[in-house]
């Protein structure tokens, strides 16, 4: 995680800095820092916590200059105080570099350089800076260069040396690194959000690769110093976009973008006349598809729940065996994979490192392994084989939202696509997508209830335990519900299948441990009444997420929130938005940082 901005051109890069790291603060919060060239001289300010604190320090310093580096922290190696905080020195103070990612063999490389070079911090990045310095002969990218030979982990690092004031060289194995070019000014960031207000041409750097800029140029190379020709890209998202645009949280404005971002997750790719969905980067024949003997979806937190409901969709539609794997999990257990199976890569950011890890291991197998991924140009989007853009727009609150939503959208489509191919007659198709096409309407009726909602939570802000169930297609709801409330406001909170509590979990239940419960009317709803009523049998407060005219959802619940109804497969769309906006107004009247929650980070880019 961490995240790193650098500029290099006309302007005072210190705003331009700072207003990056607060782009990238989704990245990690414990620490940030920024340093300036100015003069020949290298300037630097560092602070324990969120930009704010650095920002603040900012303000009575005369710090200037029109190249700088920047970063964000999420602490790996050493605790979270200003002297781990990045940029980091060397030992003659005359190079400094922020990095992101994780340098493994720093014990071994520390104690080779010990004699010459002095620590003051514990991580491993004052290492690698000592490591380049210990290669510098008057070249910074020959520097870096030779010292990334000897180097075991990941980086995205950007560098500069005050013996070479107009020049910067970033590096990246990894770790994301993205290059704006503005005419004769570049920007080097983590993603490409800090830069969106300032260009939308972009080059992504590739693992082993170097870049040099200096005095309006930019070069890029790889580790054996050969000259490597890049391909400039046009990024779509725009700065607006990547605003609060009014809304007290980032959170809050991403439940709702939903039913905007969700027509754009489906536009384009569904046809009504046929019945079916056309999703062009599944990059497979006819023959191929048909050839498919299983499918294995591999994410993780959100989009592991989003991918359990997209388990559903393709055992449903297409009738293929699917299963959903942890990331974490999936290449450690020796995975039957051959190719006859398809995996698909779930991640909102495209840098999880634990699902990278895992199409690495798919592809090797030989599987066809294509991504559902966010962010434009991530690793995972350019690492797999093809695959399909989700369309959210930037999600900058840690807690994801409206990536879940276009998860789901985009593996229904998927599912689609293949069940027409094998088995689903048209007439079913058009069913679900004259449903699909009903659901932005339907989110919109949801999202006018967040007042009621806020009540509700009003009532249950006390409460240190959650129960969430839901059965069948709406466990996985549970799931996200559940996990939606510990990570925001750090309330413990479980979820279970609803049949399972009598093996065991009810014996939580008091009417201090309230339950969450999923009851719509799907082909579940008799049975998942029953076990309500168990668990109101037990005294235990219930609120009740159920389908708009159920009376008796009224006998059985404290609270209920009537939602729409859609086809059962289509549910998780509608059915996870009161959850979404309970856990925030909780979050909320717990005075919880909603949008930067503590010990997490939007983008986990470590194993
Ligand atoms: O970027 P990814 O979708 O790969 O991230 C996966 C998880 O880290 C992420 O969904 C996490 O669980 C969120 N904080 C949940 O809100």
């Amino acid at each position: 995680m961490c995240g790193i901005v650098a500029y290099i051109g006309n302007k005072p890069a210190l705003p331009i800095l700072i207003k990056g790291l607060r782009r990238l603060e989704y990245r990690g919060y414990d620490s940030a820092g920024v340093a300036l060239m100015c003069d020949r001289k290298i300037e630097r300010l560092r602070s324990v916590g969120k930009i704010e604190n650095l920002e603040e320090k900012t303000k009575d310093s005369c710090l200037s200059g029109n190249i700088g580096i920047a970063h964000t922290r999420w602490a790996t190696h050493g605790g979270v105080t200003e002297e781990n905080a990045h940029p980091h020195f060397s030992t003659s103070g005359k190079l400094v570099i922020v990095h992101n990612g994780i340098i493994e063999n720093y014990r071994e490389l520390r104690e080779k350089l010990k004699e010459k070079f002095e620590f003051k911090s514990e991580t491993d990045t004052e290492v690698l800076v000592n490591l380049i310095e210990s290669h510098y002969d008057g070249d910074l990218r020959l520097a870096v260069e030779k010292a990334l030979l000897h180097v075991r982990g990941t980086y995205g690092l950007v560098a500069m040396h005050s013996d070479e004031p107009d020049k910067l060289v970033a590096a990246r194995l990894g770790s994301p690194l993205v290059v704006g070019i503005d005419e004769d000014e570049f920007y080097i960031a983590s993603d490409a959000t800090p830069m969106l207000a300032y260009t939308k041409k972009v080059i992504f750097l590739e693992d082993g690769e170097v870049v040099e800029i200096s005095n309006g140029k930019m070069e890029t190379f790889n580790l054996k110093d050969e000259s490597v020709t890049k391909c400039v890209e046009e990024i779509e998202w725009d700065d607006e976009q990547a605003e609060k645009q009014g809304y007290d949280h980032f959170m809050l404005k991403e439940i709702y973008d939903q039913p905007t971002v969700f027509e754009d997750a489906i536009r384009g790719r569904i046809n009504m006349g046929d019945g079916t969905a056309h999703l062009g980067g599944l990059n497979m024949t006819d023959d191929e598809m048909r050839g498919i003997e299983r499918i294995i979806l591999i994410a993780c937190g959100t989009a592991s729940y989003a991918a359990m409901i997209g388990k559903y969709a393709f055992e449903r539609l297409a009738g293929i065996p699917t299963e959903v794997d942890v990331a974490s999990e999936f290449r450690y257990r020796d995975p039957i994979v051959n190719d006859k199976t398809l995996v698909f890569a779930i991640s909102q950011s495209g840098e999880t490192a634990d699902t990278l890890a895992a199409v690495r291991e798919a592809k090797r197998k030989g599987a066809f392994v294509r991504g559902v991924v966010n962010v434009v140009g991530s690793t995972i989007a350019r690492e797999t084989d093809g695959g399909s853009y989700i369309h959210a727009g930037p999600e900058l609150a840690v807690a994801s939202t409206k990536a879940y939503t276009n998860m789901v959208a985009i593996m229904t489509l998927y599912a689609l696509q293949f069940g027409r191919l094998k088995r689903i007659t048209p007439a079913t198709g058009q069913r679900l997508i004259k449903a699909l096409l009903e659901i932005p309407e339907k989110m919109n009726s949801i999202l006018k209830q967040t007042d009621e909602i806020k009540k509700i939570a009003e009532k249950y802000k006390d409460s240190r335990d959650f129960m969430y169930l839901g059965r069948g297609i709406n466990f996985p709801v549970a799931l996200e519900g559940s996990l939606k409330l510990k990570e925001i406001s750090y309330i413990h909170a479980e979820a279970y299948p609803a049949g399972e509590m009598k093996h065991g979990p009810i014996a939580l239940l008091s009417p201090e441990f309230p339950v969450f419960a999923l009851m719509t009317k799907n082909q579940l709803y008799e049975k998942t009444r029953s076990n309500i009523e168990e668990v109101r049998a037990r005294d235990t407060k219930v609120i009740l997420i159920a389908n708009e005219g159920d009376e008796n959802a009224k006998e059985l619940a404290d609270d209920v929130i009537y939602i729409p109804p859609t086809m059962e497969l289509l549910e998780p769309l509608l059915n996870t938005i009161p959850l979404q906006i309970f856990a925030y107004h909780m979050a909320v009247l717990l005075e919880k940082d909603v949008d930067r929650p503590r010990n997490l980070a939007k983008s986990v880019t470590v194993e």
